[in-house]
């Protein structure tokens, strides 16, 4: 018996658990009434190689690569060869059991990562052959060679930029964009703070910034090669790099003698690295939180509250994405201002070590390390 793997278009972790199992060991009911006209080509395999997790636990001790079998295209689908897939925070915690969503079990990891098109249903209007296309939601599994995917869960992306720069756009750059256009109106010349600044969210909230003319205050743990990663960080738009110490000193006063204090804070940390970030925000500012990587609660003190009057605020960009799968306008009209910002040069992908699936465990595990300042890729 054959076994899609695929996950529709997500809407809750309920209906998120039934179709991914749903998709990896039985065939779902839609795709009885819609087999397709285009059945593979001659010679074509129909199962692909996965990285898959049958219980959840560490990734690189759960996660197996595995054949898994290919469904026929339906009408409204499309067969994918995925190019490049990253490993990303929410991917490790999603193997580990600890994320706000989690499919049943067994599962195809990857969120995140850019296909390219190889065949269309008969129906499919908005696609062809050799377009590249990212996932619309989380929990289509993108590591593994092939899939068959609906049309309405996957948006396409211009074929003639960076493969990981396209690989890596569909989450973190889609964050910090979202991040900086909808909690504050920042004018250039106004300045954001953040920590976690060489995270690959950080890499773009600092180039999508710069390109807007506005001024980050970036935030990093302190490490031995603290002046290199203060140079990279400089070279793609920081304004200004310090370690999380130095916020805490006296001499950060000499920092906003030039820089004027942040209309908005970005914490993908928590702890006290949040409320550092707090004690500088403007009076009447907001810290918007999209990650905890401490595993620390944010502590907000009653002062920053009653004499700041700060807004605390979160942002999941999954939801976001949910909440636009109406009217995909405010999606396209984001993804085209990025790509943009790519080919112009001014939006790069976080520096990125690129592995094979075979090489997944190494992957895995590089990818939970500290002070690495990489993201792990997967190349297929
Ligand atoms: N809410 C959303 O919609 C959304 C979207 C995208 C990402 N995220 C979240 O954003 C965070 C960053 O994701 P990413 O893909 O950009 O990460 P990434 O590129 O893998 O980088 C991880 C970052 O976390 C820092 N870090 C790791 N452990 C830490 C600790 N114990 N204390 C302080 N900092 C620590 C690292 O700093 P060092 O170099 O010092 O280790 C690095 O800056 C994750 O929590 C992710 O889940 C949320």
């Amino acid at each position: 018996m054959w076994s899609p793997f695929q996950a529709v278009c997500l809407r809750s972790s309920k209906v998120y658990r039934r179709s991914v199992a749903a998709a990896l060991f039985k065939r779902p009911s839609r795709r009885d009434a819609n087999v397709s006209p285009f059945s593979h080509s001659a010679g074509r395999s129909q199962t692909c190689r996965a990285l898959v997790y049958r219980t959840h636990g560490e990734p690189s001790r759960v996660i197996q690569l595995e054949n898994v079998d290919l469904p026929p295209v339906g009408a409204n689908d499309v067969l994918v060869k995925v190019l490049a897939a990253p490993i990303n925070p929410s991917d490790i915690n999603m193997i580990q059991g600890t994320y706000a969503i989690l499919p049943d079990l067994p599962a195809v990891g990857g969120n995140e990562g850019v296909a390219q098109v190889l065949e269309v249903g008969s129906q499919v209007k908005s696609l062809k052959a050799g377009d590249w296309v990212i996932p619309k939601d989380a929990g289509l599994g993108m590591w593994r060679t092939e899939a068959v995917l609906a049309e309405k869960d996957v948006i396409s992306l211009p074929n003639n930029i960076p493969l990981l720069s396209a690989a890596t756009l569909g989450v973190n750059p889609c964050t910090a964009f979202r991040m900086l256009s909808d909690f504050e109106d920042l004018q250039p010349g106004d300045s954001v703070i953040q920590n976690a600044a060489n995270s690959a969210v950080g890499h773009a909230v600092i180039q999508i910034a710069a390109a807007r003319g506005i001024k980050t205050i970036n935030v990093v743990r302190d490490r031995p090669e603290f002046r290199e990663l203060s140079e990279r960080l400089k070279a793609i738009g920081a304004s200004h790099v310090i370690k999380e110490e130095a916020l805490r000193r006296p001499e950060i006063k000499e920092l906003f003698k030039t820089c004027p204090k942040p209309k908005l804070a970005l914490n993908g940390v928590g702890g006290k690295s949040a409320t550092e970030l707090l004690r500088h925000l403007k009076i009447g500012g907001c810290m918007v939180t999209y990650g905890g990587m401490s595993k620390q609660p944010v502590t907000v003190p009653v002062s920053a509250l009653i004499f700041k009057d700060v807004k605390i605020r979160g942002f999941w960009v999954t939801q976001w994405k949910r909440d636009q799968c109406h009217d995909g306008k405010e999606f396209r009209a984001m993804l085209d201002e990025l790509c943009s910002l790519v080919q112009q040069g001014k939006l790069t992908a976080p520096p990125c070590t690129e592995l094979s699936l075979q090489d997944c465990h190494k992957a895995l595990d590089a990818a939970v390390q500290p002070f690495t300042s990489r993201k792990q890729i997967l190349v297929l």
